[in-house]
């Protein structure tokens, strides 16, 4: 597999130095940032805007042992079980017993969290035994986080931020990292020196034909990762979320599971509400269960959709709770007061990802990763509810102090490696990238979604052969290009954990092994990597 994406050399290239370089600026990259500049240079790379995340779209919360009736023991017990056995009980506890000081911290910066008087207050989400997910502004949990973090980064001199600037490739060497190469502007490349990288560019789910998540969540930190020998781990994990709004020509908005959380009811096509047909929590079943009940609904109502019914919770606590969805659904002239909410289930959320320690190290010098691109193991094979952003806050505030506490700043960059890459040349026959975007999306979703099965996952494989037999060695020059190779060759490791992993558990159902098979698979880990 080629260690690069594009052909440079870097003594011909313009380069900056920095001490911390951090891709990605969602809730874990900002948290890394903010640590990390407190021992040294920091540089934020995103393609995007500074805002555009996961992290921006989340809405049903953060989860967090604050509440009265809550505790850390509770917390990890609850996130163990939805796990089903595979959570690494140590980062588990780490993230519970590091979380509150977290969300104080937070608070401390500015942000506002949504209270009952002058309590915090505490929605219920599936799989928690307590209310225990605070959020902001109804249903604008991750846009608050974004704000405050993005408002105490501004406040550093230590931080710079550079948006609309493409890493195509970790700069990497005998496994070590030493930098990126970044795209600036669309014909202006330079390398970044840097310590320390930490990658935190979020999740893959632009991998699938429909997604709850940001246009920029293709995977790109895991290929960067996989390219330069990082393990992957995982990555069979794919989440789909249970309630994205469908309406036709709209991309997929989430419905929280705030809103069942608060009483929302699933219904089918004819009216019939059918979650406890499929688990005694009805609505509150694990999202993987609510999602396979979903498909089934569909299928036997051959309907496209089935429907949120909020038509019996008073009109003070939709409009206090869920502005924004109702916003949304408004402006497609429902009114989620009186009409039921068109939803399917669509790609949520990666449990898998770039296999890190507890201080959010790889196996590769100087890389280190956090939040959902990164896998911490506290999601096992099925994340509770509102945890993720807990996972960025704790995990990116743990690798930027690692990392910055390792930069040794006495030695700066005397010497830089040099570090070449010529790329076989290629037919220069044009590639519709668009198309072939298009048809992964959809041979994604179709057989490594929310149901596998080998005969579809030996398909994928072929497709995803035949596809890099022609795009992987080609040297493109846009950032789309760039982007699709990255999502092939994440969507090629989903594809492979998936195929290797002969049994259900958690979010991974497999038509063809449909029982969790505790002999062979407990506690066993799919690692993937390219040394
Ligand atoms: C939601 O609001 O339903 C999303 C929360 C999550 O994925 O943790």
């Amino acid at each position: 597999m080629n260690k690069f994406l594009i052909s440079f050399n870097s003594k011909n290239l313009s380069s900056i130095k920095t001490d911390i370089l951090i891709i990605g600026s969602g809730v874990a990259g900002l948290s890394s940032a903010i640590q990390a500049a407190k021992y040294g240079e920091v540089s934020i790379i995103t393609k995007d805007k500074l805002s555009e995340s996961n992290t921006q779209k989340a809405q049903g919360g953060i989860a967090v042992a604050l509440a009265e009736q809550d505790s850390s023991e509770k917390h990890i017990e609850d996130t163990l079980r939805v796990g089903c056995g595979l959570c690494n009980e140590k980062t588990v506890k780490i993230m519970v017993e590091e979380g509150p000081a977290r969300i104080k911290e937070l608070i401390q910066w500015g942000a506002e969290f949504d209270r009952q008087g002058d309590r915090l207050s505490f929605t219920q989400e599936a799989g928690h035994s307590v209310r225990r997910v605070i959020h902001a502004k109804g249903d604008a949990t991750g846009m608050e986080l974004e704000r405050a973090l993005i408002a105490k980064v501004k406040q550093s001199a230590n931080i710079k931020i550079l948006e609309y600037a493409f890493v195509t490739d970790l700069l990497h060497k005998d496994g070590t990292c030493f930098g990126a190469v970044v795209n600036v502007k669309k014909d202006e490349r330079t390398i970044v020196y840097a310590r320390k990288v930490i990658l935190a560019t979020g999740g893959i789910g632009q991998v699938y034909r429909e997604t709850t998540n940001s246009p920029v969540a293709t995977g790109c930190g895991m290929a960067l990762a996989y390219r330069a020998g990082a393990k992957l781990i995982d990555m069979e994990f794919m989440q789909f979320h249970p309630t994205t709004l469908y309406v036709a020509g709209l991309s997929r908005t989430l419905i929280s599971e705030a809103v069942r959380g608060e009483g929302g009811i699933l219904r089918n096509k004819h009216g019939e509400r059918f979650m406890f047909k499929y688990h005694r929590d009805g609505e509150l079943a694990p999202r993987d269960v609510t999602s396979r009940s979903i498909l089934k609904e569909m299928r036997e109502t051959a309907d496209t959709r089935v429907y949120l019914d909020l038509t019996h919770l008073s009109s003070k606590l939709i409009k206090n709770r869920f502005p924004n969805i109702m916003e949304v659904c408004s402006s497609f002239g429902i009114d989620i007061k009186e009409d039921f909410i068109p939803v399917r289930p669509t790609a949520h959320y990666m449990i898998g990802g770039i296999k890190i320690d507890k201080n959010g190290k790889t196996n590769i010098q100087n890389l280190y990763a956090c939040g959902e691109t990164a896998s911490s193991g506290v999601h096992g094979a099925n994340r509770l509810a509102s945890n993720s952003l807990l996972e960025g806050l704790v995990f990116g505030y743990r690798a930027g102090q690692s990392a910055g506490k390792d930069i040794d700043c006495g030695k700066r960059f005397d010497t830089t490696p040099d570090i070449s890459n010529i790329l076989d040349p290629v037919s220069a026959r044009k590639l519709d990238i668009g198309d072939l975007k298009a048809s992964l999306r959809s041979l994604m979703t179709r057989y490594v979604g929310i149901e596998r099965d080998e005969t579809g996952l030996l398909a994928v494989q072929k497709e995803i052969n035949f596809w890099s037999s022609y795009v992987m060695g080609k040297e493109f020059s846009d950032i789309r290009d760039w982007e699709f190779q990255n999502m092939l060759l994440v969507a090629g490791l989903v594809q492979k954990a998936s195929l290797i992993r002969k049994e259900t558990r958690g979010v991974h159902y497999r038509k063809d092994y449909p029982k969790q098979d505790n002999t062979k698979w407990q506690k066993k880990h799919i690692e993937l990597s390219d040394i």
